[in-house]
C-alpha cells in the first residue's frame, strides 16, 4: 500500500507499483553508465575525464547528473581512489595498476533518483585488497537479503557488519550510511552498516533504499579533507564501496540497479582485475 508510514522521527514514503518501475530505471541507467566506464578503464586515465564522460552520457539519455550542486557538490560523480572511502573529487592525477577506484553516480531521471556504486581494480591489486573488494561485494548482497517486509534496518545493517568486521576483521565505516531513495536522493530511513539484530524502523514492502557498505582494509576511523567532501581512512589503508537501489517486498527484496552489465563490461577489460 503506498503512501507514509511515519515511525517516530522517520517519514517514510512508499514507492506503488508504477513508481518502482519509474525508480528501476533511474537505477538501470546508473547501471549502464557505470558498464560504459568499465569499458574504458586503464591506467593512465584521469577521474575528471571519466566524470565529464559520465556527465555526458547521462544527458545523452535525457537525464540529469544529481550529485552535481547537491549540497554545493563540484562534480557529476564521485571517484574515491585507494584510500579514499567516498566523496572523492575527480581529478587529474593518473591512474595507476594496482589502483582500486569506487564510482559513485547518482541520476535523476523523469524526476526519479537512481545512486549506485561500484569499485574496480585497475590492475592487479595489492595484497589483501581484492579479498576486500569481493567480500564487501557479498555484503551487500547479505544485507539486501535482508531487506524484506517484516524485518528491520537492523537486520540489514547485523548481516554487512558480520560478515566484514566479524568474519573478516574489516573496519566498518560509521560516519556514513545508506539512505532511503526517491524524488530525493536522501529520504528516510538512514540504512547504517552496523547494527544489532531486529534492532530500528520496521521495513515496509515499497520501501526504496540505497544500501552502501563501505568498508575499510584497515581501522574503521575516517576523516574529512578540508575540501569539505573527501572522506578518507585515517590508516591510508584502502577503502571499498559497492552501493544497490533496493526496493522491500514481502519474500524477496527486488535490486533495481544492475551489475550484470558492468560485470560483463568488467570481464571484458583485460586491464581490470576481477576480484
Ligand atoms: N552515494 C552517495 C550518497 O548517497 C553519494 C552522494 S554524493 C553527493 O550519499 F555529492 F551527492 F552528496
Ligand atoms: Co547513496
Amino acid at each position: 500500500m503506498p503512501g507514509f508510514f511515519v515511525n517516530f522521527v522517520a517519514m517514510i514514503l512508499l514507492k506503488n507499483n508504477d513508481q518502482v518501475e519509474m525508480m528501476r530505471k533511474s537505477a538501470l541507467l546508473v547501471s549502464q553508465t557505470l558498464a560504459e566506464i568499465a569499458t574504458t578503464l586503464k591506467p593512465g586515465m584521469t577521474t575528471s575525464v571519466l566524470d565529464k564522460t559520465i556527465g555526458e552520457y547521462i544527458r545523452d539519455h535525457r537525464a540529469i547528473p544529481s550529485f552535481l550542486n547537491y549540497n554545493g557538490y563540484p562534480f557529476n560523480s564521485c571517484i574515491s581512489v585507494n584510500d579514499v572511502v567516498v566523496h572523492g573529487f575527480p581529478n587529474t592525477k593518473e591512474l595507476r595498476s594496482g589502483d582500486i577506484i569506487s564510482i559513485d553516480i547518482g541520476v535523476i531521471l523523469n524526476g526519479w533518483h537512481g545512486d549506485h556504486a561500484y569499485t574496480f581494480a585497475i590492475g592487479e591489486p595489492e595484497k589483501g585488497v581484492g579479498q576486500l573488494i569481493k567480500i564487501t561485494k557479498e555484503s551487500l548482497y547479505k544485507g539486501i537479503e535482508k531487506a524484506v517486509d517484516g524485518n528491520r534496518i537492523g537486520d540489514i545493517a547485523f548481516a554487512i557488519q558480520e560478515h566484514t568486521e566479524k568474519k573478516n576483521g574489516y573496519g566498518v565505516v560509521r560516519e556514513l550510511v545508506g539512505h532511503g531513495l526517491g524524488k530525493s536522493l536522501h529520504e528516510d530511513p538512514q540504512v547504517p552498516n552496523y547494527g544489532k539484530r531486529g534492532s530500528g524502523v520496521k521495513l515496509k514492502s515499497g520501501m526504496v533504499l540505497a544500501i552502501e557498505p563501505m568498508i575499510n582494509l584497515g581501522r574503521k576511523e575516517v576523516f574529512t579533507e578540508a575540501d569539505g567532501w573527501t572522506v578518507r581512512t585515517k590508516d591510508g589503508k584502502p577503502s571499498v564501496h559497492f552501493e544497490h537501489d533496493v526496493c522491500v517486498r514481502k519474500n524477496k527484496a527486488d535490486i533495481l540497479s544492475d551489475y550484470t552489465p558492468i560485470e560483463e563490461a568488467e570481464r571484458k577489460n583485460p586491464e581490470l582485475f576481477v576480484c
